[in-house]
C-alpha cells in the first residue's frame, strides 16, 4: 500500500488533491468519488470503521486531523485533549487513506485562532440536548466542518462524500442541516454505531469504567433497545417508564432520555405527525440518551422505526 501524503497547509493540500483527481481522470477516464473523514486525531477502532466505509465507497480517501479549539467547553479540556499524530497517520495509512490534512491553528484560523470573527452558527439546533449540556459546542463544530468542506472539496468533476459516526447523531443532524442551509455540495454519510457483545456503544471513554460502572452502563443500551422494541411492535413508547427505571438504577445519573424528530431534534409530543395521541410512533424517530456513569458522561442513540427493530451489535 502506498503511504499517505501528509499535507500541513491549505494550498499544498488543495494542490495534492487536484493532482490526485486529475490522475484518476487520466487513468480511469471517469470522475472519482472522494471520501472525506474529518477527525480530531486520537484515533480508535470507531475511526477505522469510518475510514473503511469511506475506502469501500470512494476512489480517493482523504482525512483531516485537527483539534478544534472552538468546540471545547474550556481551555483545560482543549489543552489536555490527547494528541497522537504519528499513531494517527499510521492508522489512517494502514486503512488506505490517500491524503491527510494536518493543519496547525494558523492555517485553520488565520485571523485569531481562539476567536475568529466570522463563524457559522448551528442556531437553535445547537442548543438542544448535547448542545444544552455544552453551550457553543455545535457552533464550533459547524464552523470547523464548513471550513474543512471548503478546503477539502475536490475540483470538478469529482464529488465529495463526508463520513461521520452515527453515535454522534446530533452532530450528524446539525452538519446535514448546515450543508443544506449553506448550499455546500457534499453528501453526508454515516457509519452505524459499533457495540460490544453486551450492547454498550464503543467509546474511548469506556476504558475509564470499572467493573461496577460497566454493569451500570448497560442500562443505557437496555433503555434504547426497549424503546426500539416498543416502536417495532407499534405499541406506546415507554419513555417515561425507561426514564423512571434509569433514575432508580444504581450508578447511573441520567441527564436526558428523549425521542426526537431526527432532523429538527425536537422532542416528539403525542398528537405530532410522528407520534399519535396514544404515544405510538408513526414514522422514523431518534431516541437520544446521555448519562453519567462513574467518572464519564456517555451518550448513545437508536433509530426508532415502526415495524422494525434495530440490530443490537
Ligand atoms: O466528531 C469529531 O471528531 C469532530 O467534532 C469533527 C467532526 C472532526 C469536527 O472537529
Amino acid at each position: 500500500m502506498t503511504p499517505p501524503q501528509v499535507l500541513t497547509t491549505v494550498s499544498s493540500f488543495r494542490a495534492a488533491l487536484a493532482e490526485a483527481v486529475a490522475a484518476h481522470v487520466r487513468e480511469r477516464g471517469a470522475a472519482p468519488a472522494v471520501g472525506l473523514v474529518p477527525t480530531m486525531g486520537a484515533l480508535h477502532s470507531g475511526h477505522a470503521a469510518l475510514v473503511d466505509a469511506a475506502r469501500a465507497a470512494s476512489d480517493i480517501v482523504i482525512a483531516s486531523i485537527f483539534v478544534n479549539p472552538l468546540q471545547f467547553d474550556d481551555d483545560a479540556d482543549y489543552l489536555h485533549y490527547p494528541r497522537t499524530p504519528e499513531r494517527d497517520v499510521a492508522l489512517l495509512g494502514a486503512h488506505g487513506v490517500d491524503l491527510i490534512f494536518t493543519p496547525d491553528l494558523a492555517q485553520m484560523y488565520p485571523g485569531d485562532s481562539h476567536a475568529p470573527l466570522v463563524r457559522v452558527s448551528a442556531g437553535q439546533l445547537g442548543t438542544r440536548w448535547e448542545g444544552a449540556a455544552r453551550p457553543g459546542h455545535f457552533d464550533g463544530v459547524v464552523t470547523v466542518v464548513a471550513k474543512l468542506f471548503n478546503i477539502m472539496s475536490p475540483p470538478a468533476p469529482a464529488r465529495l462524500e463526508a463520513w461521520f459516526g452515527a453515535k454522534d447523531a446530533e452532530q450528524v443532524a446539525i452538519i446535514t442541516r448546515m450543508t443544506a442551509d449553506l448550499n455546500i455540495d457534499v453528501d453526508i454519510r454515516t457509519v452505524p454505531i459499533v457495540r460490544d457483545e453486551h450492547g454498550l456503544a464503543l467509546s474511548s471513554r469506556n476504558q475509564r469504567l470499572d467493573e461496577t460502572d460497566y454493569s451500570a452502563a448497560l442500562a443505557i443500551p437496555a433503555a434504547l433497545f426497549a424503546l426500539s422494541e416498543d416502536a417495532a411492535s407499534e405499541r406506546r413508547l415507554g419513555v417515561a417508564d425507561q426514564v423512571e427505571e434509569l433514575r432508580s438504577a444504581e450508578g447511573v445519573e441520567l441527564d436526558y432520555l428523549v425521542v426526537v424528530d431526527p432532523d429538527s431534534l425536537e422532542e416528539l409530543q403525542p398528537g405530532d405527525a410522528l407520534l399519535d395521541e396514544h404515544g405510538v410512533l408513526r414514522g422514523r424517530a431518534l431516541a437520544l440518551i446521555a448519562a453519567r456513569v462513574g467518572p464519564v458522561r456517555l451518550i448513545d442513540n437508536v433509530i426508532l422505526s415502526p415495524g422494525r427493530s434495530q440490530p443490537r451489535e
